[in-house]
C-alpha cells in the first residue's frame, strides 16, 4: 500500500487529508505513475459537430483528416476517438489526444499543415462546426484511478507504470487527496468563462477564456473482453443509472456548477480502410466544471450517482473485465484554450461563458499564431490574434494580457521541484 501521491511530488501539508492515517481503504484501487521527466500534460479534445445524419461520410472524413494530422512531428503519445449527441440533437465525433510535453503539442500546433488546416477560410464555410478544448495541468494538478493495472486508457496510457495498491480512495474528498497540489491549495477557481472573441450567436469563429482551476473529469468503462455476466451488469445495472445522471448534467449540470458534460462512445476509424466509426466496448463522460468542489458535490449527493458508488461496492471483488477509470484534472486559466468554429452557441463551455464586463462583444478573431518557446522544463507560448473590426471592417488588432493570470511561480510549489516557468500570456494584438 502506499499513497496515491507519487514520492518525487510529496510535499510537507499545510491542508490534512480527509481521512486520519489509518485509514484503510475497503477495495483495492491503483494510479497511474510517470517517470520523473514528465512535468506537463496536455490533453486535448478535438471536435467536429454536424447537425443531420446525412452529414456523417463528410464529418468523419474531417476527423479522419485530425488524425491524420497526429502523424505529423510531435504528435500525441497517444488518442482515442468518440461519438456522442450533444444538449441540442447535434451529433459530435472526437478525437481525444494526450501529449506528454507541452512544448511538442505547441510545436505540432504551430507547424504548417495544421495551423494553414485549423486557420483556413474553408473551416468557415464547410457544412459542420469544429472545436478545440485544451488543457495542460502539470503533474501536481491532476490524478488517476484504476480498478485495474495495465493499459490504462487517457493519460495513463501515457504516464506508462501502475502505482501499487493506494491509500487515497473509497471516501468523499479522496479524488481531492490525491491531486499532489491539494497538499498545499485549496485548488479553488478564480475568474469566470469568457468570450475572448466572436460571438457564440452569430456563429464563425469563437474564443472562450478559461479561468484559473477548472476541473476536467473522464470517467469511464469498457466491456471490451467483458463476459456475458459482466456486460449484463454494465448493461443492465450500471449504464442505465449512469445514462440518468448524465441527462441530468446535459440538461440541468449548469446549476450544479457543470460547464459542460459530454457522454461519449469510444468508435474506431482506419482512415486506410474505411471511415465508418464503428462502435466499440466502451463509453465515457467528459465534464468541464467550475471547480473540483462543484463536481464532488454533485458526486456525493446526486440521486443518479450515488447509486453507483454502491453498485461498484457491491461487485467490485469479483470484476474481471469490466473496467472502471477516472482522470481529473485541475489547470490554470492560461493553460487552458476553448475554441469553436461555427458550433452551435451551447456547445462546450461556449455556453457559460459571459460577455466581458463593459459589454462590448470582442471582435472576431480571424486568424491566430502562437509563439512556442521551450524553456528548460516547459514551453511558453503565446497566441495573437487579428481582427476585423465589425465597425469599420478594416483590419484591426487587440493586444492585452489576461488581467486574472496569477504570478509564477506559485507559493506553493512542493519542495524539491522547481517551478516549470510556463510563461503563457494569451496576447491578443
Ligand atoms: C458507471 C459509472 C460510475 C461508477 C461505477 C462510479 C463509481 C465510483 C466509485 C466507486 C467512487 C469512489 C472511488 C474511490 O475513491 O475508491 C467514485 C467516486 C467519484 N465519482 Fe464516480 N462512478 C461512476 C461514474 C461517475 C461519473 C459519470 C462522474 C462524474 C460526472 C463521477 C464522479 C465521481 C467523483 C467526482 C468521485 C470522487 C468523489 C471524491 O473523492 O470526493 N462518477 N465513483
Amino acid at each position: 500500500m502506499e499513497s496515491a501521491i507519487d514520492s518525487r511530488l510529496k510535499c510537507p501539508r499545510t491542508l490534512s487529508r480527509r481521512v486520519s492515517g489509518d485509514y484503510a481503504p475497503p477495495f483495492p484501487m491503483f494510479v497511474a505513475r510517470g517517470d520523473k521527466a514528465l512535468q506537463q500534460v496536455v490533453m486535448a479534445y478535438f471536435g467536429v459537430q454536424y447537425s443531420e445524419e446525412g452529414k456523417r461520410p463528410q464529418a468523419l472524413a474531417a476527423l479522419g483528416h485530425i488524425v491524420e494530422s497526429f502523424g505529423l512531428a510531435d504528435g500525441p503519445v497517444r488518442h482515442d476517438l468518440t461519438d456522442h449527441v450533444d444538449n441540442q440533437d447535434h451529433h459530435n465525433l472526437m478525437a481525444v489526444a494526450y501529449w506528454a510535453d507541452p512544448a511538442a503539442y505547441c510545436r505540432w500546433l504551430r507547424s504548417d499543415d495544421v495551423r494553414a488546416w485549423w486557420e483556413s477560410q474553408e473551416r468557415l464555410t464547410e457544412d459542420f462546426g469544429y472545436f478545440r478544448e485544451v488543457v495542460a495541468p502539470r503533474v501536481e494538478q491532476f490524478e488517476t484511478l484504476y480498478a485495474f493495472t495495465e493499459d490504462f486508457p487517457g493519460i495513463g496510457g501515457v504516464m506508462g507504470q501502475c502505482s501499487d495498491e493506494i491509500e487515497e480512495h473509497g471516501y468523499w474528498g479522496s479524488m481531492r487527496d490525491r491531486i499532489p497540489l491539494s497538499q498545499t491549495d485549496r485548488l479553488e477557481p478564480f475568474g469566470v468563462l469568457e468570450i475572448a472573441s466572436g460571438d457564440p450567436a452569430v456563429g464563425g469563429r469563437v474564443i472562450v477564456r478559461g479561468h484559473d482551476n477548472i476541473a476536467l473529469i473522464r470517467s469511464g468503462q469498457d466491456w471490451m473482453a467483458a463476459g456475458e455476466d459482466e456486460r449484463a451488469l454494465s448493461f443492465d445495472e450500471f449504464l442505465p443509472t449512469l445514462e440518468a445522471g448524465m441527462v441530468f448534467l446535459q440538461e440541468s449540470g449548469g446549476r450544479a456548477g457543470c460547464y459542460s458534460n459530454r457522454f461519449v462512445r469510444s468508435i474506431d476509424i482506419d482512415i486506410d480502410i474505411d471511415i465508418d466509426g464503428n462502435e466499440l466496448d466502451g463509453s465515457y463522460n467528459i465534464g468541464h466544471w467550475r471547480s473540483l468542489d462543484a463536481l464532488k458535490r454533485w458526486a456525493e449527493s446526486h440521486p443518479a450517482r450515488l447509486p453507483l458508488f454502491v453498485m461498484f461496492l457491491r461487485a467490485v471483488t469479483s470484476l474481471e473485465n469490466l473496467r472502471f477509470y477516472r482522470e481529473v484534472s485541475v489547470s490554470d486559466g492560461k493553460d487552458q484554450t476553448f475554441e469553436y468554429i461555427n458550433c452551435h452557441p451551447r456547445t462546450g463551455v461556449m455556453r457559460d461563458a459571459v460577455i466581458p464586463a463593459g459589454g462590448e462583444r470582442p471582435p472576431q478573431a480571424v486568424t491566430r499564431s502562437d509563439k512556442a518557446e521551450q524553456t528548460w522544463a516547459s514551453c511558453s507560448w503565446s497566441s495573437t490574434w487579428s481582427f476585423q473590426d465589425p465597425g469599420t471592417r478594416r483590419a484591426a488588432s487587440l493586444q492585452g494580457r489576461r488581467p486574472d493570470i496569477r504570478p509564477q511561480p506559485r507559493p506553493h510549489h512542493p519542495p524539491g521541484r522547481v517551478s516549470p516557468g510556463t510563461t503563457y500570456t494569451l496576447g491578443m494584438r
